[in-house]
């Protein structure tokens, strides 16, 4: 009795511990287990099985968009000497969608149907009441009504917004629950000198307009992380954005530097998410999707990186990627100190579009970087179209390069936008200042 008793003890204490080291969790309950399977199935639900349909959208987007920015630029030349008051310039497609509305902060939601790529199906909080939040303090396990994090730990579908600009220290990690969007538009929202934000097995998600800086390691404990659930985890890495596990994201026009560990990191069955309009500076190891060589769930990971601008004082990772597919596209890449794009375990990449701008360094204008030896690299379809390479920037293309011409009936012959144009694509990246009455 005694000894199966004991038995019983050993093999739970080891189902606990084996996910929670890889999870934070430092107590894997019965309720994140039950988190973790649905996410598991969430990841083999929403994987895109023609992704070049939805890189297909997005290049047509662009190019739409493009055609109305030209023409609106010839406009805004002859109007010039007339009208005083520039009219409106966005200059990409989810730009378009909403920043020339004067009213865009009466008409908030709207941000919800301007999504592009794999995570243009995140709704966020559209479905949900808003919830202002008005305090800026941080309490790990009783947040106070009115905080960001009483907010984001709410079950029910919620659209975050700001009292008034902000600087928010989060004390740990912020643990979010699903269907929630936080837009800061029309403030100023500073996430800084504490821990990062943690999305872990949760669905629907978008950020807007957040800048987020000096991020460091949460040193772990009691931490709430819904509003029916609270346990104990160890410590955060010290992302900015930790995406662990989670579907259907997109993060937009955020502002970001200085993280301990990663920028934003998508890890461990995440997937149908985009990163979009992002500026990020001061960082060494900026994006990682896929934690490791094993976690072959990423195989399912299918990511927009679109519109963002890699800019002054980053290094490396922008993104390091394995396993899944990712479209990188109309990025404007100003500094890396030692790579752009890398990854192992063949994940499948397709550049195009961007501006790949090297420094004046001999040893770092290569864009790309493989953690394994040819005869395996060379198989991965690593795809490069339309790039602009300045400076001596090359990218080391391998595997499959009719990748477009074979998948014509669905790509439709559809261009991306070019290189050249990475620079207008993303002019307005980072958060934007929106005044309340005026186009943003
Ligand atoms: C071009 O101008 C029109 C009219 O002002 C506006 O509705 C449209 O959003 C503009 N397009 C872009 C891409 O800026
Ligand atoms: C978004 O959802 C629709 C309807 O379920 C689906 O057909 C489409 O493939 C999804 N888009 C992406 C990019 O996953
Ligand atoms: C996967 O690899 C990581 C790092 O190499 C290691 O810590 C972990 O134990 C491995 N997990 C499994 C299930 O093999």
């Amino acid at each position: 009795m005694a000894n199966s008793k004991l038995f019983l003890v050993i093999l739970i204490t080891f189902g606990v511990i084996v996910p929670s080291l890889v999870a934070h969790i430092a107590e894997f309950d019965g309720y994140w287990r039950r988190r973790a399977e649905e996410s598991l199935e969430n990841t083999h639900n929403l994987y895109h099985p023609e992704p070049e349909k939805v890189t297909a959208e997005v290049n047509k987007a662009v190019v739409q968009s493009l055609k109305e920015v030209s023409s609106n630029t010839t406009a805004r030349r002859l109007l010039g000497s007339i009208r005083k008051n520039r009219p409106c310039e966005a200059t990409n497609p989810i730009d378009k969608c909403w920043r020339c509305d004067p009213k865009w902060a009466d008409n908030r939601k709207r941000l919800a149907d301007c999504g592009i790529g794999f995570g243009k199906n995140a709704t966020g909080g559209k479905h949900g009441e808003f919830y202002v939040v008005t305090d800026d303090s941080d309490d790990t396990m009783n947040p106070k009504i009115g905080t960001l994090r009483h907010a984001v730990t709410q079950k029910r579908p919620l659209w975050i917004i700001f009292q008034r600009d902000m600087v928010i220290r989060l004390v740990q990690e912020l643990i979010m629950e699903s269907d929630k969007t936080i837009d800061a538009r029309g403030t100023r929202v500073y996430i800084t000198g504490g821990a990062g934000l943690t999305l872990q097995f949760i669905r629907n998600v978008i950020i807007h307009g957040l800048r987020i800086n000096n991020i460091g390691v949460g040193s772990g404990g009691l931490i709430r992380d819904s509003e029916e659930h609270f346990g104990l985890r160890t410590q955060s890495d010290g992302d900015g954005i930790s995406i662990f596990g989670s579907q259907n994201i997109w993060i937009d026009h955020v502002s970001m530097k200085k993280c301990f560990d990663g920028i934003i990191d998508v890890i461990e069955g995440s997937t149908a998410i985009t990163i979009s309009n992002g500026h990020f500076t001061d960082h060494n190891e900026v994006m990682l999707f896929g934690a490791h060589d094993n976690s072959t769930i990423d195989e399912k990971m299918q990511i927009t990186l679109a519109f963002n601008h890699f800019g002054k004082r980053l290094v490396q990772r922008m993104p390091r990627c394995r396993f899944g597919y990712v479209h990188i596209v109309n990025n404007d890449y100003t500094h890396w100190n030692m790579y752009a794009i890398g990854g192992s375990s063949h994940p499948t990449i397709i550049s195009q579009g961007n501006r790949f701008v090297a420094s004046n360094d001999a040893f770092t204008k290569e864009v790309t970087k493989r953690e394994a030896v040819e005869s395996v690299w060379k198989n991965w379809d690593w795809v490069s179209e339309d790039n602009l390479f300045v400076n001596g920037a090359y990218f080391v293309p391998s595997g499959d390069q009719d990748w477009s011409r074979k998948h014509p009936q669905i790509s439709d012959g559809v261009k991306s936008g070019k290189g050249i144009e990475a620079s207008i694509l993303t002019k307005y990246s980072g958060a934007l200042r929106c005044i309340v009455g005026k186009p943003c």
